[in-house]
């Protein structure tokens, strides 16, 4: 069985988590491939709101099993806090339905504070990291110095845990920020958190996942953070450290391109980021204040508020085909209900030429954006269900960016509830 892929198109923060929960009904597994504890994925149901960080978005329901794969990044604290908020859900038995790889690299105490050390030092060009120890960790895995679940195993792993948080050490005190820290406090948390984490199942991941693709099941990659913050393709250096688009799946989980189904790609009917770096179509008027405030957007992770702007056609385009989408969903359709005019980034005026690609540099100072104006539509669509229901105004939208985006929009999303999902 090809193994089909869920993928942010945009900054992060489009609506995986809910997308990945209302698909696991039709998957046996769903495996996260990269990214960390950065991420913050928010599913609704039954009236409740429940955030997840590193556990993949299947967790929910009975038929499927959760991996967290190689390419992920984990802190054996948060993961911790994450477990004990599913002890909320009586019968959900998640220890049987997590399984983590052994190649997973792990978040120390001393990569969160480098993060932190790092990001101080930095100042104005700081790139507003969550300071989950992403960025540190990654350094330590392609600098060949990390710490692996599998390592939890081995009985000199404590020695090597002391090496390198030794080393970390002499790094931060490199930094010119200077940081406060309670490293004894810290290590307390991090060993009772290890603790935890080592009464989960540890498996070889790759070779899990491929029996499991022999044996006919069905798998559902879940990606975490957006394309544009990829490490490779997005716009960098304000980026996470992962690949987070369709490659990383290949080398977060073993899965070889051959055998990639689907591509599913999320995007919200705006835009959003947190954090700094480039945005073009962002906005500093009422209209970017408004979708702030009916989309709820602040961060599902810090709380930050998130920058809004309107749909940037270049940027989706660029990342439909960085990933290889073949279908689109739209996310948060209901949010622009009410607007008179919505506007559409459709090209970018570059050193005096419209341009329709991803240049090397989208910083303001080289970009300007061209915008297409459509017709908005007044009625509310969260109680809709159906596709016939959808006003004329947002059909208009919907087709003008398959057309654009040359790549069917198969759902519309029209309210934070897995049940407020429409299927086309
Ligand atoms: P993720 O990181 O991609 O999983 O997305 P987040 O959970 O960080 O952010 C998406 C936010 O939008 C969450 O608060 C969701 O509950 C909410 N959400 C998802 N889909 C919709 C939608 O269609 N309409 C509205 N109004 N909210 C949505
Ligand atoms: P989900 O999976 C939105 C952003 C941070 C910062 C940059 C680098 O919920 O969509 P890092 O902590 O990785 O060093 O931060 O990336 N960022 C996200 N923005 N959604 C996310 O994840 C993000 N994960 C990281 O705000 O700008
Ligand atoms: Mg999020």
């Amino acid at each position: 069985m090809a193994v089909d892929l869920l993928l942010g198109l945009q900054w992060g923060d489009e609506g995986k988590g809910k997308i990945v929960d209302v698909l696991t009904k039709d998957y046996d597994i769903i495996a996260r491939f990269q990214g960390g504890p950065n991420a913050g994925h928010t599913l609704e149901f039954d009236g409740i709101k429940h955030v997840l960080h590193t556990i993949p978005s299947g967790i929910f329901h009975d038929n499927a099993m959760n991996i967290i794969g190689n390419g992920v990044v984990i802190d054996p604290v948060i993961f911790k806090r994450e477990l004990q908020n599913l002890d909320k859900f009586e019968g959900l038995d998640y220890t049987s339905k997590i399984l983590i790889s052994r190649k997973a690299h792990l978040i120390l105490p001393t990569h969160r504070l480098l993060d932190a050390a790092s990001e101080a030092s930095k100042g104005k060009a700081k790139i507003g990291s969550t300071l989950k120890g992403i960025g540190p960790t990654y350094m330590d895995k392609t600098g060949r110095n990390g710490i692996r679940v599998g390592d939890l195993e081995l009985a000199d792993w404590k020695d090597r845990y002391t090496a390198l948080r030794t080393k970390h050490i002499s790094m931060i005190d490199f930094y010119d920020a200077k940081i406060e820290y309670d490293l004894e406090e810290l290590e307390t948390e991090f060993f009772d958190a290890i603790k935890v984490l080592k009464k989960l199942t540890f498996i070889d991941s790759e070779e899990y996942l491929h029996q499991a693709q022999k044996s006919g099941k069905t798998i559902l990659a879940e990606g975490a953070q957006g394309s544009l913050l990829d490490i490779d393709f997005g716009t960098y250096p304000y980026v996470t450290s992962s690949n987070t688009t369709a490659a990383g799946a290949c080398t977060g989980l073993g899965i070889a391109p051959n055998k990639i189904g689907d591509v599913f790609g999320i995007f919200k009917a705006y835009t959003t980021r947190v954090g700094s770096g480039p945005f073009p179509t962002e906005l500093f008027d009422n209209d970017g204040e408004t979708m702030g405030r009916v989309g709820n957007e602040f961060g599902a992770t810090t709380g930050r508020p998130r920058r809004c702007g309107w749909l940037d056609l270049v940027a989706l385009k660029y990342a439909v085909q960085v990933n290889g989408v073949t279908q689109l969903m739209m996310m948060k359709g209901d949010v622009l209900s009410g607007f008179e005019t919505l506007k559409v980034c459709t090209a970018y005026t570059y050193k005096g030429e419209t341009i329709e690609h991803l240049p090397y540099n989208i910083e303001p100072e080289n970009v300007d954006v061209v915008y297409k104006e459509m017709k908005g539509w007044k009625e509310d669509l969260t109680g809709m269900t159906e596709a016939s229901q959808l006003p004329q105004a947002l059909n208009e939208y919907i087709d003008f960016l398959e057309k654009e985006l040359e790549t069917p929009i198969k759902i519309v999303s029209v309210g934070p509830d897995r049940t407020q999902t429409i299927m086309r």
